[in-house]
């Protein structure tokens, strides 16, 4: 198997995960390399979501061993694991309502900070220090989407490929060293999915180590170091896109679905 050695910023090793009769993660292992780009493929219901939400910690697997940074994590609940440099950006992400897009960023902050957060935004700051790093660090991670010029503006007001960048923003705002994204580019424009290209691609050159799960091949081809391919819960492929896109098996677990 392609690994990356006892360095690995995430390690999955042996991973199952069934919702009663069926199997939608089966003996999966793979080790990521810190600072790559690494996407999760394959045909609906392969088991992308599930695999990911068993290594965000928002589902529990049933056997095998899950590691960040080397530190088995498999017990630990999701909080625990944002808390420990593990980001997770979901399919879909409503804004706080009514609130701009600095505070909503803020909010990612609640995983590293010590004072509760609402408490901390809401409230007149006590700890006037603890408050600067939050706003400090929730624009830095607006400015690494390039939401710097909207910090101000309402959230709910921002078209989609927007919303999708704050969304991305909340989490950098967790200061993560490895980033979990599902189908963060589902649903955009060529031009709102060309900028996340570019973000994903910044956020790489910043050594942040990145996992995604994703349908288009176009765009996985632009972005990926590496790309592992599941069918039926089970990997089929893991290489290089332009090695996993002539794959025959993955020809074939694709065959009927237009995606390659
Ligand atoms: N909470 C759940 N309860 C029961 N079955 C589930 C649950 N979540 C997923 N499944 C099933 O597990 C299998 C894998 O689903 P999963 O959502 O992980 O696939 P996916 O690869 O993300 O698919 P898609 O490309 O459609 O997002 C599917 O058969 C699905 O119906
Ligand atoms: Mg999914």
């Amino acid at each position: 198997m392609r690994g990356a050695g006892d360095g690995a910023a995430c390690r999955v090793e042996g991973v199952s995960k069934a919702f009663g009769a069926v199997r939608a993660v089966r003996d999966v292992s793979f080790a990521v390399e810190p600072g790559s780009l690494t996407c999760l493929i394959g045909p609906n219901g392969a088991g992308k979501s599930t695999l990911l939400h068993c290594i965000s910690g928002f589902l529990r697997h049933d056997a095998g061993r899950i590691e960040i940074e080397g530190t088995d994590v498999s017990r630990w609940p999701a909080h625990r694991r944002a808390r420990n440099g593990l980001g997770t950006v979901f399919q879909t992400t409503r804004p706080l309502e009514r609130l701009d897009v600095w505070t909503n960023a803020m909010v990612g902050c609640h995983a590293w900070t010590r004072s509760d957060f609402l408490a901390g935004i809401l409230r007149p700051p006590r700890q006037r220090r603890e408050e600067r790093e939050i706003r400090e660090a929730s624009r830095e991670a607006l400015a690494l989407v390039g939401l710097e010029q909207r910090l101000l503006d309402a959230a709910d007001a921002l078209p989609i490929g927007q919303l999708r960048l704050l969304s991305i923003a909340r989490v950098l705002a967790q200061r993560p060293r490895v980033l979990l994204l599902d189908e963060p580019v589902a649903g955009l424009r060529a031009a709102e999915k060309r900028q996340l290209t570019t973000v994903f691609r910044d956020l790489r050159e910043r050594g942040l180590t990145q996992v995604l799960v994703e349908h288009d091949m176009q765009f996985v081809g632009s972005v990926a170091d590496r790309v592992i391919v599941l069918d039926r819960g089970a990997v089929i492929a893991d290489g290089p896109p332009e090695q996993v896109r002539g794959d025959e098996r993955v020809i074939s677990a694709y065959l009927g679905t237009a995606v390659l």
